[in-house]
């Protein structure tokens, strides 16, 4: 009996051992997104892209001789998730650094809890400004919407010469409030006017009373700062309804279901970016290439783009930092200077944002009848009041 139990013993203190020295030779890093739900396409293209940039590090031996590995939760698409997902990479999985989540209303409720342990937490896509206002702590690689907001109203206004734009947004959601508002001023700002303005919330099967509505104004065109299944089918029953403008948006809209929901009614409709796979950059040539061998010639979306992005700019700044402290790692994360992305070259702002160029899209038919967003214009920052 008591052999058995020294037997346990030395089993298990093997088995310690040998986890305790496989930690010290790797690294890990968290990364939290909507796997699954209705923003599922989100975290899927971002994971992909987090992972291929991962995998190019471990091939050419990782970071001062010790590999990266990566735990990754699935938030579902709700805040909750968000918020107990990154406690769980803090402070059970002990990860150095947090990457995630896509939507500004996650990354708020994720990155609380990343302030709050003082663990850095780099979003790769969301846009609203206060998600970075959190603390030091938390950083992002792409544009904000104060900026997004006024691509859509440039583009709106000068290229298209729209006067009426009607807005139709998500009140769930911190992205669409706040670009509605950064939309709205910049419009108006250029002399544009919006007759009506709407809300709906994330999921509504019916929006016809709202449509109504924008109808009897006659819009130009009707501002949809969602995301892109509410828009699909925003799209669906403006049509049935008799509304032919064309809709515009941001970047809520990039996902491949788009096209499957919205179908011929996304015909026509433009939204801003972060990246168009039509861009003729070296730079993202290479990276589309590197993708579609890794995911069954799949297009990278600027989810996985920008996923790719953050990894590889976490990645340099652990090669810099002094130590993988919250607050060493941060400041390396938060002095990064002309990091060249696939999305754009990235300097951290003093607000830990990054001012970069913007792509708008049209959703376009080919001859083969496929749906898909096609390059239109890219407009820089610094123009911008
Ligand atoms: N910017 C969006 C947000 O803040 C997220 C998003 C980015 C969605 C890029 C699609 C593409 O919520």
């Amino acid at each position: 009996m008591l052999k058995r139990i020294l037997g346990v013993v030395a089993v298990a203190g093997l088995i310690m051992g040998a986890s305790c020295s496989k930690k010290s030779d790797k690294v890990l890093i968290g990364h939290y997104g909507s796997l699954t739900g209705p923003e599922a396409t989100f975290g899927q293209s971002t994971s992909n892209g987090i992972k291929l940039a991962l995998k190019e590090l471990n091939a050419a031996g990782g970071i001062n001789g010790k590999l990266v590995e990566l735990k990754e939760y699935d938030t579902k698409g709700e805040s909750k998730e968000a918020g107990t997902s990154v406690t769980r990479l803090i402070t059970s999985d002990e990860v150095i650094a947090v990457l995630g989540e896509v939507a500004s209303s996650l990354s708020l409720a994720g990155g609380r809890v990343a302030q709050q342990y003082g663990v850095p937490m780099i979003t790769p896509s969301s846009t609203n400004p206060s998600v970075t206002a959190l603390g030091p702590m938390i950083s992002r690689v792409c544009f904000i919407d104060p900026f997004q907001g006024y691509v859509g109203a440039k583009f709106a206004y000068e290229t298209k010469k729209a006067r009426n734009i009607c807005v139709l947004y998500d009140q769930t959601a911190a992205y669409s409030k706040g670009l509605k508002d950064d939309f709205k001023s910049a419009f108006i700002g250029m002399g544009g006017t919006v007759p009506v303005d709407v809300a709906y919330s994330k999921g509504d099967p019916d929006f016809s009373a709202q449509l109504t509505a924008i109808r009897a104004a006659n819009p130009d065109m009707i501002y949809v700062p969602g995301y892109y299944n509410d828009v699909g089918n925003i799209a669906v029953q403006a049509r049935r309804l008799g509304i032919t403008c064309p809709l515009l948006g941001g970047d809520g809209w990039d996902s491949s279901e788009l096209a499957k929901i919205g179908k011929d009614a996304i015909v026509g409709s433009f939204y801003s970016n972060h990246y168009s796979p039509d861009q003729p950059e070296a730079a993202v040539r290479v990276f589309i290439k590197k993708y579609q061998d890794e995911y069954r010639g799949e297009t990278p979306d600027g989810l996985a783009a920008l996923g790719y992005d953050a990894a590889n700019l976490l990645f340099d700044a652990m090669r810099r930092a002094k130590s993988y402290s919250g607050n060493e790692l941060s400041a390396a994360i938060n002095s990064t200077k002309d990091f060249a992305g696939v999305t754009g070259m990235i300097t951290m702002d003093a607000d830990r944002n990054a001012q970069k160029s913007a792509v708008m899209v049209e959703m376009k038919k080919d001859e083969k009848g496929d749906i898909r967003p096609v390059y239109a214009a890219t407009i820089a920052p610094g123009e911008q009041k």
